[in-house]
């Protein structure tokens, strides 16, 4: 596979930017690798895996000004660390952020610079992430093909036309693999009730979910159908369901918890 872009900066090496990079190196997306993080601990493990990462304790150690900088750090820290760029960055650089919340105008007061908004989630560590996508229009006129070239091997990208949407997709897909693992330890703990060992139903849950997942995928037909398609009437599955899509089941309870992450999103921006 031929490497698509040059030099990828990483600011922030924690959950997110660790998942990233995991994300481009297994797609070998860049020829090099710049990583910038105060503690060498959090890169470590990549720059013993493989000789294209570089690791540097604050911007001003950079060889050179970035042609592309993503930032993965915490919303609140950013009115301290983002001046902190603006020599290195140049009219050409590419800029995304992946900080939950802040507004792409916010970004520009600081950098004088036109960001890109991006909300991955982690499963772009084994580049089957969701990446939601914001920019002014002359951005994305400007940066669309180096942006997809940058996070399109890690999954689906999808750009969306306004912060409130990017919000939504924070709360759908950025906070979603949460829920997922949630709901896989809530099947393995139903499961361990009779009978099975708690080790055994885990396993079986989490296969249960990562297979369905491929599954549904793969097959091109939507969860609907394959959902209807595996319900015989007055079988096991058929019961099981009429209490998950009772009025008090889960789709309810969905709705509930997605409009709070997108509240919490928008509360974030402020
Ligand atoms: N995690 C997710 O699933 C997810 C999904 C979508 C979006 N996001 C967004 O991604 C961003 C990062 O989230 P996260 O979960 O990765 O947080 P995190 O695990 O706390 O990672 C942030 C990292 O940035 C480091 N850092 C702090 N100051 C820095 C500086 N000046 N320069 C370079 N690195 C610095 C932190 O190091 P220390 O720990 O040593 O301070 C930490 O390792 C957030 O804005 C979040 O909203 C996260």
């Amino acid at each position: 596979m031929t490497s698509r872009v040059g030099t990828l900066t990483l600011v922030g090496c924690g959950a997110m930017g660790s998942a990233l990079l995991r994300g481009w190196l297994n797609a070998e997306v860049a020829k090099e690798y710049w990583v910038v993080a105060p503690d060498r601990t959090a890169v470590q493990p990549f720059l013993e895996e493989s000789n294209r990462v570089q690791w540097y304790a604050n911007p001003e150690g950079l060889p050179e000004a970035v042609t592309t900088l993503v930032i993965a750090l915490k919303p609140f820290v950013l009115s301290d660390v983002l001046p902190l760029y603006k020599s290195v960055i140049t009219p050409e650089s590419l800029v995304v952020s992946v900080a939950t919340g802040k507004p792409l105008h916010f970004y520009k007061g600081i950098l004088n610079h036109e960001v890109i908004r991006a909300m991955p989630n982690t499963p772009v560590s084994v580049n089957r992430g969701v990446i939601g996508l914001l920019a002014e229009d002359s951005a994305r006129e400007c940066w669309e093909s180096q942006v997809e070239a940058v996070f399109g091997p890690l999954g689906l990208t999808t750009w969306v036309s306004s912060e409130d949407v990017l919000n939504q997709v924070t709360a759908l897909s950025g906070s979603g693999p949460a829920y997922v693992f949630y709901m896989i330890e809530a099947m393995a703990a139903a499961g361990a009730k009779h009978g099975l060992s708690k080790e055994q139903a885990y396993e079986m849950a989490l296969y249960t979910m990562a297979g369905t997942g491929v599954y549904a995928l793969d097959s091109g037909t939507s969860a609907r159908q394959l959902r209807e398609s595996v319900t015989s009437p007055q079988g096991t599955t058929e019961q099981a369901l009429k209490v998950l899509m009772a009025n008090d089941g889960i789709g309810p309870l969905m709705e509930k918890a997605i409009e709070a992450a997108y509240e919490r999103a928008k509360e974030l921006a402020k």
